[in-house]
């Protein structure tokens, strides 16, 4: 199971995130930003911050830590917006908590650079939980004492919304050419044998077991939540061992390398 925390202090919503996440404090004396159960993007999103953020952290990915959090309403009535107060009215329970990464910055591909091996490794990643959120128009990633942090996987696994057309949508290519690391020449196929191998039955059955069955029950054509584990480990596990193949990486202009200057320049300010 996540580690679980109570909400303890509502100190600010993140108007920049489209479900209007909130910053909380918690009883175990952390800073989370909570993805809240009553937002419009629903279960599933929290279902695909689960199992992505956890699989992503298991390949070696950094992804901050993720919690089961219990959040009461009571604790954030001084929130003067009558929409936020509303979402947050809708959310006593559980939610889901990340750990608040202070200080961390957007991720701008025109200021910091990522290693090859790195952006080939994420990349295929994204690839794997069929992730259309992190463009270089939106990037959902943080620059956290000089490494990227990979961040909102709640738009990933996108299949989920429709499991009868779930194989057929999940055989489609992924476009990578808009991906925000599509710059540093990412070779997702090169790392494809040494990250599927990683992905085995015993890891898919370790990831989707953190997922609350509170998020999992009642899904028209399943049995019990551990039906849908199962759906979602299928999936994943059959997309692991081929979706390299299926990887499109056509750039557009906005993706080109920097010219020679704009990469030394960067190189070298990312030095001091
Ligand atoms: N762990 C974190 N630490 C610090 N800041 C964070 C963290 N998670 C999110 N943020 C900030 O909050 C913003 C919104 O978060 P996030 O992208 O997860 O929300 P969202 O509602 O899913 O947004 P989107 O509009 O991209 O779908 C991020 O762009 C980032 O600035
Ligand atoms: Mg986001």
């Amino acid at each position: 199971m996540l580690r679980e925390v109570t909400g303890i202090r509502y100190v600010t919503p993140l108007r920049e995130g489209g479900s209007v996440p909130g910053v909380v404090e918690a009883d175990d004396l952390g800073t989370y930003v909570v993805k809240f159960s009553g937002a419009a993007q629903g279960r599933k999103a929290l279902v695909a911050e689960v199992i992505a953020g956890e699989l992503g952290r298991r390949l070696g990915l950094r992804v901050p830590e993720l919690v089961r959090f219990d959040f009461d309403p009571v604790i954030a009535l001084g929130e003067p917006d009558e929409e936020i107060q509303d979402l947050l009215k809708a959310s006593g329970g559980l939610n889901l908590g990340m750990d608040f990464l202070p200080g961390s910055l957007g991720f701008d591909p025109l200021v910091f650079t990522v290693d090859p091996v790195e952006a080939s490794r994420v990349v295929w990643f994204d690839a794997l939980i069929g992730n259309v959120d992190r463009s270089w128009r939106n990037p959902n990633m943080l620059v956290w004492h000089r490494d990227v942090w990979l961040i909102d996987h709640g738009a990933s696994l996108i299949w989920h919304h429709n499991w009868p057309s779930a194989k057929a949508a999940s055989a489609k290519p992924y476009d990578a050419s808009d991906h925000a690391l599509a710059r540093f020449s990412p070779e997702p196929a090169a790392v494809a044998p040494q990250m599927a191998a990683q992905v085995t039955p015993e890891l898919l059955a370790e990831v989707t077991a953190l997922v609350p069955d509170e998020w999992l029950v009642d899904e028209p054509g399943f049995g019990s939540p551990d039906d849908v584990r199962a759906a979602y480990r299928e999936l994943l596990a059959a997309r692991a061992a081929d979706i390299h193949t299926r990887i499109t990486t056509g750039r557009s202009r906005e993706q080109q390398p920097p010219p020679e200057w704009l990469r030394t320049w960067v190189e070298g300010k990312n030095a001091r």
